[in-house]
């Protein structure tokens, strides 16, 4: 049977080309060339437009980077805006198999984040909740392997209090803005962070703004 299919495709192969080598012939390669496509013409497309106190092009790349180098799938981001950091970790999440929850508070920037995430054509990959995170984040189910933290720095600690108990061991929480001293409570949150004795924490170098990057390490 097996050599009677391998006979066959050889025979297709002779007469028309090798079509099931030919791009496309895989639907899901095409899917995911075509998105890489799609996400990178947004983002090119936005480079100038993003005003609403998202992150730069480079922070997006560090939490990019981090979701693919560890294969993370079950995120959390905490201050969505318009959508700019959104879009990379959910870039990232359509090639780990995972997916995203972000929360905004604002429903005018919630409304953009759902258009930008259409249109970057990521929707399938976010899950957009217009809430408190105050309120919802303390709620959320879990578990988490990535949470990227960039709503209202003075209830930082608080956020992570309540996100620490359902972040896996190997997951990483990051933090925006932690560089440029300890104003508006991120000062307390990075001594929480120092006082968790299994969570190891770095800043990450290309950073301007600072992104915070703590992994969750094996309890002793
Ligand atoms: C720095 S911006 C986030 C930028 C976004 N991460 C990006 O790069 O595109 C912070 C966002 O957090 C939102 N925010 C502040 N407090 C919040 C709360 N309690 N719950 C949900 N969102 C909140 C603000 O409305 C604002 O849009």
């Amino acid at each position: 049977m097996i050599i009677k299919i391998g006979l066959t495709l050889l025979l297709i192969s002779l007469c028309f080309g090798m079509p099931f080598l030919a791009p496309g012939f895989f639907p899901q390669a095409d899917t995911t060339e075509r998105l890489d496509e799609k996400v990178k013409n947004f983002l090119e497309n936005h480079r100038y437009r993003w005003r609403n106190m998202n992150v730069s092009e480079e922070d997006g790349k560090v939490l990019y980077d981090l979701v693919i180098k560890n294969n993370y799938t079950k995120a959390l981001e905490i201050g969505t805006s318009t959508g700019h950091s959104a879009i990379w970790i959910a870039w990232a999440l359509s090639k780990t198999g995972g997916k995203l929850i972000t929360i905004e508070i604002n429903e005018w920037r919630y409304r953009q984040a759902l258009e930008n995430f259409e249109a970057a054509g990521l929707s399938d990959y976010i899950d957009a909740r217009l809430a408190d995170a105050h309120e919802l984040v303390p709620k959320l189910e879990g578990p988490f392997d990535f949470v990227f933290c960039d709503a209202d720095k003075n209830w930082y600690k608080n956020y992570l209090i309540a996100v620490y108990p359902k972040l896996e061991v190997g997951g990483c929480y990051t933090a925006h803005n932690v560089r440029g001293g300890r104003r508006w409570g991120i000062g307390e949150f990075l001594d929480y962070l120092d006082s968790l004795p299994d969570m190891e924490t770095t800043i990450a170098e290309s950073s301007w703004s600072g992104i915070s990057i703590s992994y969750k390490k094996a309890e002793k």
